[in-house]
């Protein structure tokens, strides 16, 4: 089949590494791809922002699967414009990605479908949400209802910081995202990550995972996409993954389809594991960057068979197979990053990183004068395999040790608390 992959970060990359690898895909395109994407298939410079160069291309070109890799097209309605020109896409219609798109509309779906969340209110002026806020007391949680690039959610430890975040989002941080504010109740327990694949009414379980977010080794520092992440997440059990089967994925796909708007493509489930059970934190609609790549390379199936039957309402019945062991990857960032990054910095070792071992995934990359050079924020995603999360992180660390990029950085604690948790098993 011929394949276009939408985006051009390292969850990219990792999918078309991994589509690459599929005896049925003829011709992979990416648009607009990396220069680590350009190794596996075809980028292409089309607008991807445009539903219509999208739908042109695929017409041009025959096109059987479209993979869409990021949140922003899907909520400005990629999916629905090419389903309607007949095309097989992978990632739900704009009305189904609202699960990420909205926070409010997400609190008011589970409430309505008694799906386990922080409890919340919902508010589209300051001084509700305050009085909500000094009624409530802190810790408290204060997020930007919209799309806001990771960036518009404050934990906060006092009710005077939840007060400023209302602030912010009322004048303007997070532009359109911050026109509404959802309050919620601050949640204790660790979290983790669940991935299924959907075709509407069928979710196939597709791996855990967990991340770091903070930008400092011990998890201290401001927030950013996240600093590396393993899979799988030692803390979702069977036990555990069966009670958010029942309580959390299966209610929701029942819920969509009944109101509507049938999800399909992978649902990303970002889960608190509290004292009183597994709480829903979140959804995205798409595959985590970079969980992804650790799922990735965990995958023993073929990937592209399983997103078509994703796409086309096939799933039951369709099992995945996954490598047993771990896979780990780390974030290199451009200094700077979650500021400002420094931009251009060239990047030399990566061959040698990849001898090693590891697969090195192009996360914001660029080529200038026949040279790798950073060209974003999070730049690089070292990812290697172990048969235990200890091992994996030795291998990543072992070729991140082999990169020559003065102008990046990376944490050297990603894996701790798998791995603290195989010392104390053992
Ligand atoms: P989000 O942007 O929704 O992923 O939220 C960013 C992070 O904020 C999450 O990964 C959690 O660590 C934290 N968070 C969000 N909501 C809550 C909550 N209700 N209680 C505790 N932590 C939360
Ligand atoms: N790594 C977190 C996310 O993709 O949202």
């Amino acid at each position: 089949m011929n394949v276009l992959l939408i985006g051009s970060g390292g969850r990219e990359h990792a999918l078309a590494w991994k589509l690459a690898q599929s005896p049925s895909v003829e011709k992979l395109w990416c648009a607009p791809g990396n220069p680590g994407i350009a190794e596996e298939a075809e980028c292409v410079d089309l607008d991807a922002a445009s539903n219509a160069a999208v739908l042109g291309f695929c017409r041009d070109h025959d096109v059987d699967l479209v993979v869409v890799g990021p949140e922003a097209p899907l909520v400005a309605g990629l999916a629905d414009t090419l389903r309607v020109a007949g095309f097989a896409v992978f990632g739900p219609s704009a009305a189904a990605a609202r699960l990420e798109g909205s926070k409010g509309f997400t609190k008011d779906f589970c409430a309505r479908h008694a799906i386990p969340t922080a409890a919340y209110g919902r508010f589209n002026n300051a001084p509700k949400a305050k009085a909500y806020i000094r009624a409530m007391g802190a810790p408290i949680v204060v997020k930007a209802d919209g799309l806001a690039a990771g960036k518009g959610v404050t934990v906060a430890m006092t009710v005077d910081e939840a007060l400023v975040a209302v602030d912010d989002c009322f004048e303007g941080a997070f532009g359109s995202a911050g026109a509404e504010v959802v309050v919620e109740e601050f949640l204790a327990g660790e979290e983790a990550s669940f991935f299924c694949l959907c075709d509407g009414e069928t979710a196939l379980p597709f791996g855990t995972a967990q991340d770091h977010k903070r930008v400092h080794d011990g998890d201290l520092g401001p927030n950013t996409g996240g600093m590396g992440a393993y899979s799988p997440a030692p803390v979702l059990d069977e036990d555990v993954l069966a009670r958010v089967m029942d309580e959390i994925v299966r209610p929701t796909l029942a819920g969509m389809k009944a109101e509507g708007n049938p999800f399909s493509g992978v649902l990303y489930a970002g889960l608190m594991l509290t004292a009183d059970g597994p709480r829903l934190i979140e959804y995205n609609v798409r595959f985590g960057d970079p969980e992804c790549q650790v799922l990735m390379l965990r995958l023993a199936s073929d990937l592209a068979p399983i997103l078509l039957a994703a796409a086309t309402g096939r799933l039951a019945g369709v099992k995945a197979r996954w490598r047993d062991g771990y896979a780990l990857t780390v974030v290199m960032a451009a200094d700077g990053y979650p500021g400002t990054p420094v931009k251009g910095t060239p990047i030399g070792g990566v061959v040698k990183a990849e001898a090693s071992g590891a697969k090195v995934f192009h996360a914001g990359t660029a080529m200038a004068d026949g040279r790798l050079v950073a060209y974003g924020g999070r730049v690089l995603n070292v990812t290697a395999f172990g048969a235990t999360a200890r091992e994996a992180r030795a291998n990543a660390y072992a070729a991140i040790d082999c990169l020559a990029w003065p102008g990046g950085f990376c944490r050297r604690d990603i894996g701790w608390r798998a791995i603290e948790r195989e010392r104390l098993s053992v």
